[in-house]
C-alpha cells in the first residue's frame, strides 16, 4: 500500500492524539495477569495493538471490543502459555507476554519478538532480569521459554536503559515473593503508565518515572478499568508537521510535559510553541533555524522522533547535526530523503544535514514506522507529487494518519495500486 500526496499546503487546524501505542502494548500484556475482567480505554486502533490483542485471544482470553478504542479482556479463560503465529513474530510488544505469563502462571513460551528493523535489538537485559527473579530462560527454535517454580524478588542493575526490559521485569515481579529493585530503569511516560495500570489492579510498584523502581510482590491482581495516556510520538509527529509545512497546528489531547524535549527543539528552530492544559500549538516559520539533536532515553530527545526532526532540519538554514545514540541503524530513510533533494551525509550514528530550500516530490519507500511518517511529512512539504510505498509500517503505529492529515488541509490519499496513483496524479495537479 502507498500514500500518494501533493505537497505545498501549510497544515493548519486541530488534530486529536490517540492513546500511546507503546504503553498499550505493556498494558495489554498486564491485563492477562488479572483475576477478573480488565477494561482498557483510549486504546489506539493500530496494527501492532490489534496483533497483540489477537495473540491474547489466541491463548484463550475472552476479548470483547466495546468500541473502537475500548476493549474488555477476561483472562480467566486463558488455557495455554504458548504464544505463536505470524502476527506475534512481527511485533516487538509480544515480548511483554513473557513477563506477564511467567509472572502469573510460572511458564511462558513466546515466539521471539520482531518489530522495526532499526538495528540489532537484543533481549539480553530482559533475560538477565528474569534470572535475578529466579526465572530460567532458554531460547530454542525461535521461541523464548521462561519457567520458574517460585518467582522471588531480586535486585537488577540494567547495563543500559531499556524500555522493554524495564516493563518486562516489572510485569514478572508484580506477583513475586518479596521485593524487586530495578536500577537504571527507563523513565519513559509509557513505563509510568504500565506501572500505574498494574497498581490499579492491586500491584505495589513505586518509583516508576525515576531510575529506581521498587516492586513489592502481591498475592493477586484484580480487574480494573484503565485509560491509556496520549501518544507522545504521534503528538510529536504532528508538532513537527507544523514546522515542516510552515503550518499552524493545535495538537490536542496531549500531556505537554511529555513533549518538552520536542518543544524545546522546535523553539530553537524558531517555531512558536504555546502550551495549554492538554494541548500544544505549534506555528512554523518561513525559514527554520539549524540546531543539533542527540537522541537519549527520556527525558532526552526520543529516538522515535529522530527521522521527523531530521526532515525538518533538512529544510533549515545552515548545518545541523543529528546523533542517534539508541539504535545503530536508524538512518536508512536518509537515502529516500536524498531522492527528494535533501543534502544529508551519514557517518556512523551521526547525520550531517545541510539545509536546502525545498524538497521535490519523488517515489520513496518507508523503511520503518517512524521513518515512514517522516517521509510523509517531507512529501507534504515538497513540490509536486510524492508516493510513499510500504506504508504498512506506518499503519502499525499511526491511527488514520492520512485522515488526520487531510483534516489539517493535506492532499493525501491511501492507495494500493498503480492505477489509483495515476488517477490521483491526474486529478490533483
Ligand atoms: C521501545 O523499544 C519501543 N518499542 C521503541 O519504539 C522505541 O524506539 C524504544 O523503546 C526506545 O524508546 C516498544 O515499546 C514496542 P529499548 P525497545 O529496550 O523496548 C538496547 C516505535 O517506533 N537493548 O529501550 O526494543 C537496544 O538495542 C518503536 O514505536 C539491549 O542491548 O527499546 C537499544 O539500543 C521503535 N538489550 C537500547 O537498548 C536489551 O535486552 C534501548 O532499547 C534491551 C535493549
Amino acid at each position: 500500500m502507498q500514500y500518494v500526496m501533493k505537497g505545498g499546503n501549510p497544515l493548519v487546524g486541530d488534530v486529536v492524539i490517540g492513546g500511546a501505542k507503546n504503553a498499550a502494548l505493556g498494558i495489554l500484556a498486564a491485563a492477562v495477569m488479572a483475576d477478573g475482567p480488565v477494561i482498557i480505554e483510549n486504546l489506539p486502533d493500530v496494527k501492532d495493538i490489534n496483533a497483540l490483542i489477537g495473540a491474547i485471544a489466541a491463548i484463550g482470553a475472552r476479548i470483547e471490543r466495546l468500541d473502537r478504542h475500548r476493549v474488555k479482556i477476561d483472562p480467566s479463560t486463558i488455557n495455554t502459555v504458548k504464544v505463536t503465529g505470524d502476527a506475534v513474530k512481527k511485533i516487538r510488544g509480544s515480548y511483554y507476554l513473557i513477563g506477564s505469563l511467567v509472572g502469573r502462571f510460572g511458564k511462558a513460551e513466546v515466539e521471539l519478538p520482531g518489530g522495526c528493523n532499526i538495528g540489532s535489538r537484543p533481549i539480553d537485559q530482559h533475560l538477565k532480569g528474569f534470572k535475578a527473579l529466579g526465572i530460567n530462560t532458554e531460547v530454542a527454535r525461535g521461541m523464548v521459554i521462561a519457567q520458574s517454580n517460585r518467582i522471588t524478588g531480586g535486585h537488577i542493575y540494567f547495563d543500559m536503559v531499556s524500555v522493554g526490559a524495564t516493563i518486562n521485569i516489572m510485569l514478572a515481579a508484580t506477583l513475586a515473593d518479596g521485593i524487586t529493585t530495578i536500577e537504571n530503569a527507563a523513565k519513559e511516560p509509557h513505563v509510568v503508565d504500565v506501572a500505574n495500570m498494574l497498581n490499579s489492579m492491586g500491584a505495589n510498584i513505586k518509583g516508576a518515572g525515576t531510575d529506581v523502581i521498587r516492586v513489592k510482590g502481591v498475592k493477586a491482581l484484580h480487574g480494573t478499568t484503565y485509560s491509556i495516556i496520549p501518544d507522545q510520538i504521534e503528538a510529536g509527529t504532528f508538532m513537527m508537521a507544523a514546522a515542516v509545512t510552515k503550518g499552524d497546528i493545535m495538537v490536542k489531547n496531549v500531556i505537554p510535559k511529555h513533549l518538552e524535549a520536542i518543544t524545546s527543539k522546535l523553539l530553537e528552530m524558531g517555531c512558536q510553541v504555546s502550551e495549554f492544559d492538554d494541548a500544544v500549538r505549534v506555528v512554523g516559520r518561513p525559514k527554520l533555524t539549524h540546531t543539533h539533536v542527540k537522541t537519549l532515553p527520556y527525558p532526552g530527545f526520543p529516538t522515535d522522533m529522530q527521522p521527523q526532526i531530521t526532515v525538518a532540519l533538512a529544510l533549515a538554514g545552515g548545518t545541523s547535526i543529528v546523533t542517534e545514540s539508541i539504535f545503530e541503524n536508524r538512518f536508512k530513510y536518509v537515502d529516500e530523503l536524498t531522492k527528494m533533494g535533501a543534502s544529508i551525509k551519514v557517518e556512523g550514528n551521526v547525520a550531517i544535514i545541510d539545509g536546502v530550500e525545498s524538497f521535490s516530490g519523488a517515489d520513496v519507500t518507508a523503511p520503518d514506522l517512524r521513518a515512514g511518517a517522516a517521509l510523509v511529512l517531507a512529501g507534504l512539504s515538497a513540490d509536486e507529487h510524492t508516493v510513499v510505498d510500504d506504508i504498512e509500517y506506518i499503519l502499525r503505529g499511526y491511527e488514520r494518519f492520512d485522515e488526520k492529515l487531510r483534516g489539517l488541509g493535506a492532499v493525501i490519499s491511501m492507495v494500493d495500486n498503480e492505477r489509483d496513483i495515476m488517477k490521483f496524479k491526474l486529478e490533483v495537479i
